[in-house]
């Protein structure tokens, strides 16, 4: 029998792989998604040959992280809790999806992976699976008891990799536990536990990754531009580019400017609460200036609409359900709501902070004759009509108060 098992090739899922080959007796397909990490991925295969892989896939799937997952959740305005633009969690169905390809093509019957058994992350996997292949077994070790009392601590993984040669590069343990992509970078566990935690001070600058300090940022704020089709940002500074170059060239101009930085205790899925740090610094971008051209170009009753579905929608990505029917119903909606949202938005990025500094689309439903203040040259609104408008809506309210005041007075 074959398992795929997602590989990153660290301790855990190198001791993982051996494991998986002695306790399964199966033949081990290692694969390794190239979501934009920025880790070392040279050697990595030979590295999981000489652990005992029998075939390896390290695949870049960057593009299309950008185009099939970044970008339909940007236009939906995705944000769980209010903060977290779920960089990790968009992530997750990616990677289960391309296993699933590697398991069907490989005739595999089982797929593994290393998330342990309290995070988000197990959850998000194995619903992914599940809705893509529902008969392809799922194998997590960190919840197996067999696997939990051989390997109580890193020493036991470590003498573990000596006694079958598996080859591990010596590293100081982390400070912190961090996941990388495209998107974002969190760091969750070690000091940060304790909420009180200033994570920002200068003691912790080094733990940060994509971003300067908004204290280190450039004195001289910078302008962008923006330019949307259809709810997607497809040119930076008139220069055309695909969504992976889009988030390339935002990370770069948002790190620059300490732009992103999200420090928060979030409730994950599995029950308790977690603090975390997330670098978020292109994704930022993205996210205002997006709000920024809907503003100019949606109809209020979608865009309402749209927004009542946005606490939902980022709770189905941060649950793992990004492949579930009512996902799949909510994206439609938020298709068909993104037509005319295209145009241009300049923003000025300054010392972590986004200014907007101009929007304008050839379908603007902004109407400066109709708003105005002045002569209405348009005759579109006649302000005697309010009168009549204010009055039928005020009439509930009247009968209600009218109620109040009537048992005010019995009393
Ligand atoms: N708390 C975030 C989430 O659930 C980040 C998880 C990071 N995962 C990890 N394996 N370090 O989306
Ligand atoms: C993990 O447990 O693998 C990381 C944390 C999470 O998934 O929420």
């Amino acid at each position: 029998q074959k398992i795929v098992l997602a590989y990153s090739g660290g301790l855990d899922t190198s001791i993982i792989l051996k494991w998986l080959e002695q306790t399964y007796d199966a033949e081990i397909i290692a694969f390794t998604a190239d979501i934009g990490q920025k880790e070392e991925l040279d050697g990595l295969e030979a590295k999981a040959l000489a652990t005992g892989a029998t075939k390896v896939y390290i695949d870049d799937l960057t593009a299309e992280f950008a185009e099939d997952f970044i970008f339909p959740m940007f236009q939906a305005g995705a944000l769980y809790e209010g903060q977290y633009l779920l960089g990790t969690s968009i992530a997750r169905p990616l990677i289960a999806k391309r296993m699933v390809e590697i398991a069907r093509a490989e005739g595999a019957t089982m797929i593994a992976h290393g998330a342990t058994g309290k995070g988000n992350d197990q959850v998000r996997f194995e619903l992914n699976v599940a809705a893509l292949a529902p008969d392809i077994a799922v194998i997590a070790p960190w919840r197996m008891a067999e696997f939990r009392t051989q390997f109580p601590g890193r020493a036991e993984m470590i003498a573990y990799a000596e006694e079958h040669q598996i080859p591990v590069t010596a590293s100081a343990a982390k400070p912190y536990s961090t996941d990388r992509n495209l998107l974002h970078i969190s760091f969750e566990s070690g000091a940060l536990e304790d909420p009180w935690f200033d994570a920002s001070s200068d003691a912790n600058e080094a733990m940060y990754m994509l971003t300067v300090s908004p204290e280190k940022a450039p004195d001289t704020a910078e302008y962008v531009e923006l330019t949307f089709e259809q709810g997607n940002c497809v040119a930076i500074n008139e220069e055309r580019l695909t969504p992976l170059a889009v988030m390339e060239r935002l990370n770069e101009l948002g790190g620059k400017h300490g732009i992103g930085r999200v420090d928060m205790v979030e409730n994950r899925f599995v029950g308790m609460k977690s603090r975390g740090v997330y670098e978020t610094p292109g994704g930022t971008i993205l996210f205002t200036a997006h709000r920024k051209i809907e503003s100019l170009t949606m109809d209020r009753e979608v865009m309402h609409l749209r927004d009542s579905l946005i606490a939902k929608y980022s709770e189905l990505v941060y649950n793992g359900f990004w492949f579930a029917p009512e996902r799949l119903a909510i994206q439609a909606l938020v298709a068909e709501s993104q037509k005319n949202v295209s145009g241009t938005v300049r923003l000025k990025l300054y010392k972590g902070n986004i200014i907007g500094a101009g929007v304008q689309s050839p379908v603007s439903l902004y109407h400066p004759d109709i708003a105005t203040m002045e002569a209405d040259p348009t005759q579109a609104y006649d302000q005697g009509d309010a009168t009549g408008f204010i009055q039928l809506q005020a009439l509930r309210l009247k009968v209600s108060a009218g109620v109040e005041l009537q048992k005010g007075s019995g009393r």
